[in-house]
């Protein structure tokens, strides 16, 4: 019998984006400096020495953005709210328009019927915090964080109940100190990194009670780019290796979060010193959370070895299938994901918070964008969500990165990862084939 692909009713069809790679209106109403302003102009950090000054100029089309998502049958929208356009410093004073936008822009949501996902922290943090106190290798901006997000969920909390604390720790951490990468940038040692990751885990923690305090029936998770190893055949012993090494590499962040304990041995062995940490930090960051976010882009096999831990990573060939950001695309790395987190965590819902692909795809001549090329990726990582699914799989909700092409960081505009096409000289949006084909898949239920 053919396969129909059909999801479970309910499922969660959205789209994301962050604050940065979109808003622009960088100094409009009382918006503060972030590290990523300060991050872009430092020469060579970015491609083409782009900045998010203008971006898609979200902040002043959100009600054409909005238009467009329903047009698409979009049924949820994860977006993050800048913090320096909240609170300019970081700390103290409030900035009552900037919290309007996201006043207005929650309410256009709801009234075009898309439940809104909001990430606290998407990297922007108010460069006045990591002037002060070093930005997050400082423990006390915990508490920091915890505090702007009592704010905002005091005024947002009302209408909005689906919550992420913050996306992809790794990035702002051992992306910005190991690599120098991603901002605020500068090489620390591996212990201050690892202690930068800490500290933002107690930012979850602490961030996670005030919601549950703040919000009604509030639903809050962490949003992770966990490490995805996947066995490189279906069979022993590449299975035993497979799952081990899935626990060992996230032992950083995923383990400790959800279990509240460090194993340090796989700790020391995959991120090296272990940061400083009491008893009570594990009890805070790992308070329970109503899901867990996974951003998924891609993760190479591993296969049974005879070395000290019993795997290694399996060396992909040069000509290996790729996305336009040299990712190899891996949909099977997806599904064992799923499959992991059920083993590990039979009762935590999963949400994929992002998964998506760059291409570099055209406007055609007849005006339109044929990027099936993206429309073959989301099919392939569909059916492996269908399969973890069928298979007992917790995952509730899938959301495409990303709505629009957008500011992809260090590598600016060069790369382009939206279903909608954005022309960034007049602003124009075309919704792309693969944009297209979403719908269809939203409005069917099933992967087509
Ligand atoms: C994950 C990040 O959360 C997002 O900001 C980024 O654009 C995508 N990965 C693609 O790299």
């Amino acid at each position: 019998m053919k396969q129909d692909y059909r999801f479970p009713k309910d499922f969660i069809w959205g789209s994301a984006t962050a604050s940065y790679q979109i808003e622009g209106a960088w100094q409009e109403d009382g918006r503060g400096e972030s590290t990523w302003d300060r991050f872009c102009r430092r020469p060579g950090k970015v491609i083409g020495g782009d900045t998010g000054n203008i971006a898609c100029d979200h902040y002043h089309l959100y009600k054409e953005d909005v238009a467009l998502m329903k047009d698409l049958g979009l049924k949820n929208y994860r977006f993050s709210i800048a913090w320096p356009r909240i609170i300019p410093d970081g700390e103290g004073q409030l900035n009552q328009k900037g919290l309007d936008f996201y006043n207005r822009l929650v309410d256009e949501l709801l009234n075009a019927g898309i439940e809104p996902l909001i990430t606290l922290f998407h990297w922007d943090l108010p460069q006045a915090l990591q002037d002060k106190y070093k930005g997050w290798k400082d423990r006390r901006l915990a508490q920091v964080f915890a505090d702007y997000c009592d704010v905002v969920s005091r005024s947002l909390g009302d209408r909005v109940k689906s919550w992420a604390t913050i996306n992809e720790i790794m990035c702002f951490t051992t992306l910005a100190h190991k690599l120098d990468m991603h901002a605020p940038g500068g090489i620390e040692s591996e212990k201050t990194t690892n202690q930068t990751v800490h500290n933002a885990l107690l930012g979850h923690g602490l961030a996670t009670q005030v919601l549950r305090k703040n919000v009604k029936d509030s639903f809050v998770g962490l949003v992770d780019n966990n490490e995805a190893p996947w066995p490189v055949m279906d069979t022993e012993p590449h299975l035993s290796a497979a799952r081990k090494a899935w626990k060992e590499k996230n032992s950083q962040r995923l383990f400790p979060m959800l279990t509240g304990e460090y194993d340090d041995e796989a700790y020391v062995r995959h991120y090296g010193e272990m940061p400083d940490y009491t008893d009570e930090d594990l009890k805070i960051i790992s308070t329970a959370v109503d899901y867990v976010g996974i951003n998924f882009y891609n993760c190479p096999p591993v296969q049974a070895a005879e070395n000290a831990v019993g795997y290694e990573t399996v060396d992909l060939p040069a000509a290996y299938p790729k996305t336009d950001m040299e990712w190899p695309i891996t949909p099977d790395a997806l599904y064992w994901n799923l499959k992991y987190l059920k083993d590990f965590f039979p009762e935590l819902p999963v949400i994929i918070t992002e998964n998506g692909m760059a291409s570099d795809d055209r406007m055609s001549e007849d005006g339109t964008v044929k990027d099936y090329d993206r429309i073959e990726y989301l099919r392939a990582h569909l059916r492996a969500c269908h399969r973890a699914i069928e298979e007992g799989a917790n995952l509730k909700g899938y959301y495409l990165w990303s709505l629009m092409d957008n500011f992809e960081w260090a590598f600016g505009y060069s790369k382009r990862f939206g279903m909608i096409r954005v022309e960034y000289d007049t602003q124009k949006r075309t919704v792309k084939e693969s944009g297209k084909y979403y719908s269809r898949i939203i409005s069917e239920n099933r992967v087509l």
